[in-house]
């Protein structure tokens, strides 16, 4: 059945070539192999993956210095070689660590205009999938730039009346967490005018705070996915940062029923810690 299939939200994977984050407490390379291993093993196999953004992170090993965008290329070749083991095709997006121009080089196909926003959009099992492009460079907040606006706006109006889920790194709506909030999408309400005046749209599926939220509003449901590497205490009011576990969001649509749940990868095995 065209409609009956599911698929996997991943997000936050921070690869860092050649270091690990936080003085090396967190692998965020063997935790990223680890659920790519556990979504391999998933049945249903998921139709694709979608991938939220904060995808590679080499600043955070250097702190103290503005990193040239060449100074990525290293830690997406890793992060496209992580995941090439994936069973299925993944769609990217970028996050407040990422680089555009690095991204494009090692991850796309595109030789020119390489500060160009990575948005896209895509039809399944007749659902509309919608990826938009929330990187400021050199900013941790986020921002959707008025063509990408547009063009959302125009996207969605051809689509009218498919089930249609958007994603962005950056989360639009506040979620209680003051320092979190600060860095949250800084257009999120013209964002989400523009998505009220499309019904169809059910969902904004977004990375960025390392944590499972869902917050509604009238008919749209904002989620949030927790990171593949480490999370953010859903407790502290100021930044604490904990170790993991690694998680991911599998999602099951079923002609107009979409489902979801949020898995965790205990133990030293993510497979068997399932
Ligand atoms: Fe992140
Ligand atoms: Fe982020």
């Amino acid at each position: 059945m065209p409609n009956d299939f599911s698929f996997v939200h991943f997000t936050d994977t921070h690869i860092m070539a050649g270091g690990a984050w936080d003085n090396g407490q967190v692998d965020t390379s063997a935790s990223l192999r680890r659920v790519i291993e556990t979504i391999n093993a998933l049945e249903p196999a998921p139709a694709f993956a979608i991938v939220g953004g904060d995808l590679t992170s080499p600043d955070l090993l250097d702190r103290g210095r503005t990193l040239a965008s060449d100074e990525w290329m290293p830690s997406y070749r890793l992060l496209r070689e992580i995941v090439g083991g994936l069973r299925c095709p993944a769609h990217f997006l970028l996050g407040n660590h990422d680089d555009r121009p690095a991204f494009h080089r090692v991850m796309g196909d595109r030789t020119t205009n390489l500060d160009a926003t990575q948005h896209w959009s895509f039809d399944h099992g007749g659902c509309h999938f919608v990826g938009l492009d929330s990187l400021v460079p050199g900013k941790p907040w986020g921002e959707i730039n008025a063509p990408q606006l547009e063009w959302l706006d125009a996207d969605l109006r051809t689509h009218r009346g498919q089930p249609t889920l958007v994603f962005v790194h950056h989360h639009p709506w506040p979620l209680g967490l003051a320092w979190m909030d600060a860095m949250s999408l800084r257009n999120g309400e013209q964002l989400i005018s523009i998505l009220e005046h499309h019904p169809a749209v059910r969902w904004i599926v977004c990375g960025h705070v390392h944590q499972d939220y869902e917050v509604q509003r009238g008919s749209l449901t904002m989620l949030t996915t927790p990171s593949t590497c480490f999370q953010v205490s859903k407790v502290s009011q100021t930044y604490k940062v904990l170790a993991g576990p690694p998680g991911f969001r599998v999602v099951r649509v079923s002609g107009p029923a979409l489902a979801t749940r949020v898995l965790h990868l205990h133990g030293a095995n993510g497979a068997a810690g399932l």
